[in-house]
């Protein structure tokens, strides 16, 4: 594809981010891990779901704010937390906070962002949300916190799908994370030292090289390697609903506890004192062979019963399926991969037309429902979800007719 395309939908997104990234950070944002089962069904699953279109309603005055923690959202929508970020644009998490901002939605800053939460929070129009990692380190996670809180973050997001790392062959593949030989290695430099847009943007005195949040931790690190091993060595396999009531303890706000799949721990998070969860598989970049986020949801809805706020990521790529989320109990959604392949192709003006687009066809598919604002879209707005959904069998349902390849360049 020529550079005329208008990036109007995720695809062309998706494109254009693929033409200027090195190939080993465009797989390492594509892929997902194992056999890419999940990642599939993440997004073919919404097509499970089928609203209702409704006529004749009086339509066109389209509400579409939300109220989440006492602060009013634009659009019922938000940006996941993602590392490493700042390597796919220069200071790449300050551009994505200033577009998110600006315009009215949630931008959730990971732990291993290459932007620090001081430089965001500099680059912000209005406070963000800090997504946080557990590290052995349990003072250097107290510090965390206490800078998040001292930036004015508005909630704290504890991520707990990761206890241990998972296979994702796309990276073992470009040598994301190592590499085994010195073949594979000049086979890497020579894809890098292709992409020039790429490399006068971030190679060339973007920093490209230190994770903001940790630097404080490895003072003489000297590059992402040291970094890699930094976590890879501190990460804490150990943790469990103990170190939930410790953060509980030490942050003075909204919780989030992220990585939701099961009623029963959904059910848990709320007795642990969290005030929202964010029903997600880590984007089908975890477990492979789990059920999809949206087909756990009314599930989940069921269990959490209104006692927090209910959020959702995994395979959102449009307006519709942040109202199918919506229907089936969602206060709002987040994005992962649009946002950042938005932002790889066009930067922070990429991330803003992303975060536009969702907001034009919301009004749009509202209308097309009969309806006017979106806190109404709940259970009536559905013609069909598939009935094992609300039992939470959805992990027995017959895998996804399509296999995603796992080896890049599909
Ligand atoms: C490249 C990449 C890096 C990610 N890094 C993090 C992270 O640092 N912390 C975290 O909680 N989730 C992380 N995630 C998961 C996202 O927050 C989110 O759950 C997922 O991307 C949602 O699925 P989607 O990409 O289909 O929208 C990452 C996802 C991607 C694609």
């Amino acid at each position: 594809m020529g550079r005329s395309i208008v990036a109007t939908t995720f695809e062309d997104d998706r494109q254009r981010a693929r033409q200027r990234l090195p190939r080993q950070l465009f797989e390492f944002i594509d892929g997902g891990s194992f056999g890419e089962e999940t990642l599939a069904a993440n997004r073919n699953d919404f097509a499970r779901v089928h609203l209702r279109q409704r006529v004749l309603m009086d339509v066109g005055n389209a509400v579409l704010d939300t109220e989440i923690f006492g602060e009013r959202f634009a659009l019922p929508l938000g940006l996941s937390p993602v590392g490493l970020a700042g390597l796919m644009r220069r200071r790449g998490e300050a551009q994505a906070v200033r577009a998110a901002t600006a315009a009215g939605v949630p931008f959730v800053l990971s732990t291993v962002s290459l932007c620090g939460i001081e430089e965001v929070a500099a680059a912000a129009a209005r406070p963000f949300w800090f997504q946080l990692y557990f590290l052995r380190d349990r003072d250097y996670v107290a510090k965390m916190i206490g800078r998040a809180q001292q930036a004015g973050c508005t909630a704290l997001v504890m991520t707990v799908d990761v206890p241990v790392n998972s296979p994702r062959h796309r990276d073992a593949q470009t040598g994301m994370g190592g590499v085994p030989s010195a073949l594979a290695r000049a086979k890497v430099v020579a894809d890098f030292s292709r992409r020039w847009p790429w490399l006068r943007d971030v190679a060339v005195g973007g920093r490209p090289h230190i994770f903001g949040n940790l630097a404080a931790a490895i003072p003489d690190a000297r590059g992402l390697a040291d970094f890699r091993s930094f976590t890879r060595a501190n990460w804490d396999n150990a943790i469990g609903w103990k170190d939930v009531a410790w953060v509980r303890d030490q942050w003075d706000g909204p919780l989030v506890i992220k990585g939701i799949l099961d009623p029963q721990d959904a059910a848990a998070a709320v007795a642990a004192g969290a005030n929202g969860i964010v029903v997600s598989n880590h984007g089908g970049r975890q477990l492979d062979g789990v059920a999809s986020s949206i087909s756990m949801l009314p599930a989940i809805a069921n269990a959490v019963g209104g006692r927090a706020e209910i959020f959702l990521d995994g395979g959102v790529r449009n307006a519709i399926d942040v109202l199918r989320a919506r229907a089936l109990g969602a206060k709002a959604c987040f994005v992962g991969r649009p946002w950042v392949l938005a932002l790889a192709a066009d930067g922070e003006a990429g991330v803003a037309r992303m975060i536009e687009r969702f907001r034009i066809e919301m009004i749009s598919a509202l209308g097309l429902m009969g309806l006017n604002d979106v806190a109404d879209v709940g259970a009536e707005a559905l013609a069909h979800v598939p009935p094992e959904w609300s039992r939470g069998e959805a992990a027995a349902a017959p895998p996804p007719a399509r296999r995603v390849a796992t080896i890049a360049g599909e």
